[in-house]
């Protein structure tokens, strides 16, 4: 099928074919349209298509038919169906480092929960990373095929990269990291990517985080307190048991630093063994109970795509500005559209 032409107002032009999605047809052709998960569940990439005929992709095969112009349109999502114009909220030239991919190797491998690995990678003498706190690298699998993970360390640390990889059952990356991957094995990774990094303002600053959701988070808040950021800063955390918190000892060194730092671990499944007496249920079910007015917060949230699509109709419904909701949904690998 012949590819549709797509102008962006103000900006450049690029082809679409009608199986492809804008965010992906922008960047072969080296633009860079805002854009983390690539499944439909952050909304990074939401835009303005200000003329022309798409479509959005349902789960189940192909939606409605939309003629522009409509607004907050998930461009990774979008397929053409006849030639369209664009008002992304921004376009760029794709950055060359992202391409390249740096080689790096295995400092340590160490666990931090029963499913949850952090894994240490150092770049050679000299190379450093440059990322913004909460963005995230894809590792290059043999075969071409990519991962996904989000930097725990903050940029300042920048002679490696620090991940937190969860186990999945039968997951290629994750097998090899809890498997045979071992200390000066080599791993080739491409970065930095994402649109998740904390935006300039005087707003309170509450991040919400599910299991190694924290990663982007942790890297944040070090970068915030290794700059002395000075506005309130408060992490929820949310695991399924008592025994997956575990970033608590990286909370508690943050309270040292800064006591007016609040940390709000919730546990949505404990049994009557754990001995848990904290807060119980959804993390984003604890944020509204203790904040039923959200306006003037700036949320950072970061987890599986059902608890960011919780969190921000739940946040939204209570006050917050849609602009206000920064995420990154982690998405497995088979669900991107690239
Ligand atoms: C921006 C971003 C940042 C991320 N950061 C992190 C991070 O810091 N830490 C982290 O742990 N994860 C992170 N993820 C998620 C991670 O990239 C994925 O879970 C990835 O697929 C894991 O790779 P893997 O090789 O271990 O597993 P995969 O080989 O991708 O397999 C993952 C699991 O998905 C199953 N699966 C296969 N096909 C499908 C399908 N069609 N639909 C759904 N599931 C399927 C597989 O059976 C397997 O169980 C991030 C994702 C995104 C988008
Ligand atoms: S919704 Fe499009 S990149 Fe996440």
């Amino acid at each position: 099928m012949s590819a549709f032409r797509i102008r962006v107002e103000g900006g450049p032009a690029f082809d679409c074919g009608a199986n492809d999605n804008l965010v992906s047809a922008a960047e072969r052709a080296g633009w860079q349209l805002p854009a983390s998960c690539r499944a439909g569940a952050c909304g990074s990439c939401e835009g303005e298509i200000t003329a022309g005929d798409f479509v959005l992709p349902g789960r189940q095969g192909e939606g409605a038919l939309h003629c522009g112009p409509a607004r907050a349109v998930k461009l990774c999502r979008a397929r053409p169906r006849s030639d369209l114009t664009l008002a992304p909220r921004e376009i760029a030239p794709v950055d060359p480092k992202s391409r390249k991919p740096l080689a790096a190797k295995v400092l340590r491998i160490d666990r931090l929960a029963q499913d949850v690995a952090v894994l240490k990678l150092r770049f050679p003498a000299g190379v450093r990373a440059k990322f913004r706190a909460g963005q995230y690298l894809k590792v290059l699998l043999p075969d071409g095929a990519e991962r996904c993970f989000s930097m725990a360390n903050p940029p300042q640390a920048n002679d490696g990269v620090e991940l937190h990889v969860r186990q999945l059952p039968g997951g290629r990356f994750s097998d090899l990291v809890f498997g045979p991957l071992q200390p000066g094995d080599a791993v080739q990774v491409r970065m930095p990517l994402g649109e998740f990094f904390v935006r300039e303002s005087e707003q309170a600053l509450l991040f919400v985080a599910g299991g190694t959701g924290f990663a982007p988070v942790q890297s944040m808040v070090e970068d915030l307190l290794r700059r002395k950021v000075q506005r309130p800063i408060t992490v929820y955390f949310g695991a399924r048991t008592p025994a997956q918190l575990y970033p608590a000892a990286v909370a508690r060194q943050w309270m040292e630093q800064r006591p007016s730092l609040r940390w709000v671990p919730v546990v949505s499944d404990p049994q009557p063994g754990d001995g848990w007496q904290g807060r119980t249920g959804y993390v984003h079910s604890a944020v509204l109970e203790d904040h039923p007015q959200m306006a003037g917060q700036a949320v950072y949230a970061c987890g599986a795509p059902g608890m960011i699509e919780a969190a921000r109709s739940g946040f939204v419904a209570s006050g917050l500005s849609p602009d206000d909701f920064h995420c990154d949904a982690f998405v497995p690998a088979a669900e991107r559209e690239e």
